[in-house]
């Protein structure tokens, strides 16, 4: 680490985003990129489908971004679309210039240098690229061994942020970001990191959900961070669920890739039936929303717990090359998907909403960027097409890097920042109120703010996570501070930001779906859903 805690940038999230930045910049700016766990680790690594980009004709442009639009019930802003949409052939040479090992066609009729495509929900022709099923562990392995090559680039592993520090939490007239105070989680101790540029690239949240298809990492933290810092977050009630996570009690996460069904894999009910057809007419690759949301209807209306995933039908030797890891993964908890169905539900999987941002990445707050799942750039509106996420992670990284390099020489150095201070806190005697909170807060959100919402159960949420919130900010308040704790005090930040956008939002449009109102309000332009730091959710955390 510098000798001063100071860098040009600090980018805090080491996945697809935040590593991409860090390549991108040009080697003489000093950068420190921020792993809250180990540095690898985070909803990149499991990411399996891959990313979607126009490669291949007859696919074009015009086609990538109406399936876009339509899959975001058109609540996207049309230009990022676009411009997300554009750069994708630059960002895919970009990686493999890097080495990333996508899959080849192997098809002797087709030319033996294109990539092997697959389909995904809402894709109305063949453009995701992937690296058999375990796509975003090749992109992160790929970025992480060129990341530890780079001088300029210091990697702190097991670092969590606490809070965003701007030039007003100084006193200072210009509220530009300065850094971050982060917790050294090895060490329990609390350091504050100066930047000229500080970058959010810490993923989404989905961990507010009880049953997620994500990784421990996925806690809003950088959603939290910056709504306490100031920023507008926007579209938070669009929260995306994965229609099939296996059903087993030892792997209440592991993810059945999409393109399962992009390569002709069926959903049927318990008794063998197939029902998506009774939904949408593209059956089993409509939209994620309406997939999800059949299951979940059909769950309910059968008393099931899950229902049936189904590949069987296509040549073994094909679905093991295919899907080597979800086969491989199934043979261990004993389903064999080469003979038989295997057992599927939905979970939580993405946060479409996020830090509203500009097409350079940048927040409401100078000096503060935001890429990749955090942010809200108007790419996915209110349902994020399958395998767009990744892609917008590259295209931002890029976007970002040039904006931060093109205006560095004039970013002033941030000044020293003043000591973390513990003088008022002590050690927690009760880390039991953590763990309760956190599953408390989890199976609220689960069971009332889920696929399918209600007035009452928002309300109801609102008064649970209200009272949370509150017992939270003491605890914050009088004990030092934990991993858990910060993570659960951003958890329950997070879920009041989204049970508040779910009650603006008087209508059902994308993931978000209410029986109230059970329709899309067409009597005027759809508008995002846009909460301000006034707002009175704007619950003061700061020490
Ligand atoms: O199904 C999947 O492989 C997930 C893809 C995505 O969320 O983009």
């Amino acid at each position: 680490m510098a000798a001063d805690n100071s860098f040009d940038v600090l980018i805090i999230g080491s996945g697809a985003a935040g590593l991409s930045l860090a390549l991108r910049l040009p080697g003489h700016v000093q950068i420190a990129v921020l792993a809250k766990s180990s540095l690898d680790e985070g909803s990149t690594l499991y990411a399996q489908g891959g990313i979607s980009a126009v490669t291949q004709a007859p696919d074009t442009f015009e086609s990538h971004i109406a399936d876009t639009l339509d899959a975001g019930a058109s609540l996207n802003n049309p230009e990022t679309v676009r411009f997300t949409i554009e750069r994708g052939p630059e960002a895919i040479r970009w990686l493999v210039g890097l080495g990333v090992p996508f899959t080849r066609d192997n098809d002797t009729s087709s030319n033996n240098d294109d990539f092997h495509l697959t389909r995904e929900g809402g894709h109305s022709t063949r453009r995701v690229l992937h690296a058999a099923d375990a796509t975003g562990r090749a992109m992160e392995t790929t970025l992480l061994g060129e990341a530890r090559k780079r001088n300029n680039i210091t990697l702190l592993e097991h670092y969590i942020a606490i809070d965003l520090i701007t030039g007003s939490k100084l006193g200072q007239a210009d509220n530009r970001c300065l850094g971050a105070y982060v917790l050294n989680r090895r060490q329990q101790s609390v350091v504050g990191l100066s930047a000229r540029n500080v970058v959010l690239a810490t993923g989404g949240a989905s961990k507010v959900y009880l049953y997620t298809s994500n990784p421990d990492t996925s806690s809003g933290d950088g959603i939290a961070m910056a709504w306490r810092a100031g920023c507008r977050v926007a579209n938070m009630e669009f929260n995306q669920f994965h229609p099939t996570c296996l059903y087993h009690p030892k792997a209440k996460s592991f993810l059945v890739t999409e393109a399962v069904r992009g390569e002709g894999g069926r959903l049927l009910l318990p008794d063998g039936t197939p029902f998506m057809e009774r939904f949408d007419t593209r059956g089993n690759l409509a939209p994620r929303d309406i997939v999800a949301r059949a299951i979940d209807h059909e769950m309910k209306r059968l008393g099931e717990e899950y229902v049936l995933l189904d590949i069987s039908h296509k040549p073994a030797p094909f679905i093991r090359e295919h899907f080597p890891n979800v086969y491989a993964r199934c043979r261990e908890l004993g389903y064999d998907m080469t003979l038989e169905p295997i057992p599927v539900v939905p979970a939580a999987h993405y946060t479409c909403g996020g830090v509203m941002t500009d097409l350079d990445g940048q927040t409401d707050i100078a000096g503060l960027y935001a890429i990749g799942e955090v942010a809200c750039t108007g790419m996915h509106g209110a349902n994020r097409m399958a395998s767009n996420s990744l892609l917008e992670c590259l295209v931002f990284a890029r976007a970002a890097s040039e904006h931060i390099t093109a205006t560095l020489a004039d970013t002033p150095a941030p000044p020293p920042l003043p000591p973390w201070d513990e003088s008022r806190v002590r050690d927690s005697d009760e880390e039991v109120v953590v763990s309760h909170n956190w599953d408390e807060l989890r199976r609220c959100m689960w069971n009332y703010v889920g696929i399918v919402r209600t007035d009452k159960r928002l309300q109801r949420a609102w008064r649970r996570v209200d009272l949370l919130q509150q017992e939270i900010q003491e605890y914050y308040s009088h004990f030092t501070v934990s991993n858990d704790l910060l993570e659960l005090r951003n958890l329950a930040q997070v879920a009041a930001l989204i049970i508040h956008s779910a009650q603006q939002r008087k209508e059902s449009r994308g993931l978000h779906f209410t029986l109230d109102y059970p329709e899309p309000d067409n009597s005027k332009p759809p508008t995002d859903t846009i909460l301000t730091p006034e707002h009175p959710l704007n619950i003061d955390y700061a020490r």
